[in-house]
C-alpha cells in the first residue's frame, strides 16, 4: 500500500529544516557511503552525514512530527523508526531502479532493523526542480510521485523504485525506513482501511455499540499480528 500524507511538516518547519540543510557544508557527503553493493553503481546524489550535528538536529524535528501524525501511525504501525536521513539531487543526479536493503543497522544503538516500510518526505517545492519523481512499482502498476514540500509518501520497502534524473534545480528530501509492528503489507493495508473506516464512523456518530465492537476487533487483530 502506498499512502501520501500531506502536511507532515508545516511551512515553518520546512523552512527551518531547509535553512539547516542548505548551509550544512561539509556534512554533505557522497550518497554512496550508505549504499550496498547493488545500489552503489545506481546512486548519484548527496546525503547528510548521519552522525553530524545537523543530521541530529533535523532528525529531532522530523521525529517529533512523525510521533504526532495519526495517519502515519495508522498506515505504518511503527515499531522502530530508522533515524531520518537527508539527501539532495542536483542537475543530472538520479538513483536508478532498486529495492532497498532488507536489514539496516541502527546508527545510534547498533540494533538491527528490518525495513518493512520506506518513506520519503519532500523538502523542495515541485516548482523548484524538474524531473526527480519518485517512481514506485507495486502490484497495481507504476506510481510517479512528486509532492509539495512537507508532504510524505510511505510505501512497502519490498517495492522496486527509482528517483528520476533531475533536469533543473535541486531536489532536497528526507528519507527513512520503519520496522513495522506488522510485517506484511497486506495485513497493514487491511488494518489501515479498518482504522480509517472506524474514524469515519466516529465522525458521523454511527451506532456506538457497533463502533465499540469494531474498535475491539481492530485492536485484537493488531494484537494477533504484531511482533515487537
Ligand atoms: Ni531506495
Amino acid at each position: 500500500m502506498l499512502v501520501c500524507i500531506s502536511k507532515v511538516l508545516d511551512a515553518a518547519q520546512v523552512v527551518s529544516l531547509r535553512e539547516r540543510l542548505d548551509r550544512a557544508g561539509d556534512a554533505w557527503v557522497d550518497g554512496r557511503v550508505t549504499a550496498g553493493y547493488q545500489g552503489a553503481p545506481l546512486k548519484f546524489n548527496q546525503q547528510i552525514d548521519e552522525r553530524s550535528e545537523v543530521a541530529l538536529a533535523c532528525q529531532r524535528i522530523v521525529g517529533a512530527a512523525l510521533e504526532r501524525n495519526p495517519m502515519f501511525i495508522s498506515a505504518v504501525l511503527p515499531n522502530i523508526i530508522y533515524p531520518p536521513m537527508f539527501n539532495r539531487y542536483g542537475e543530472g543526479m538520479k538513483f536508478g531502479g532498486h529495492v532497498d536493503g532488507s536489514v539496516r543497522i541502527h546508527p545510534h544503538d547498533g540494533r538491527k532493523l528490518r525495513t518493512d516500510v520506506s518513506a520519503t518526505l519532500f523538502l523542495s517545492n515541485p516548482a523548484d526542480y524538474d524531473g526527480g519523481e519518485l517512481k514506485v512499482e507495486d502490484t497495481y502498476g507504476l506510481h510517479s510521485i512528486k509532492l509539495e514540500a512537507g508532504d510524505m509518501v510511505v510505501y512497502p520497502a519490498t517495492s522496486l523504485h527509482e528517483v528520476a534524473p533531475i533536469t533543473r534545480g535541486v531536489r532536497t528530501a528526507c528519507f527513512f525506513w520503519v520496522q513495522s509492528l506488522v510485517r506484511g503489507d497486506h495485513r497493514r493495508t487491511m488494518l489501515y482501511e479498518m482504522d480509517s473506516a472506524i474514524q469515519r464512523l466516529n465522525q458521523t456518530g454511527a451506532d456506538e455499540v457497533a463502533r465499540r465492537t469494531l474498535i475491539g476487533c481492530y485492536h485484537n487483530l493488531v494484537r494477533e499480528w504484531s511482533e515487537t
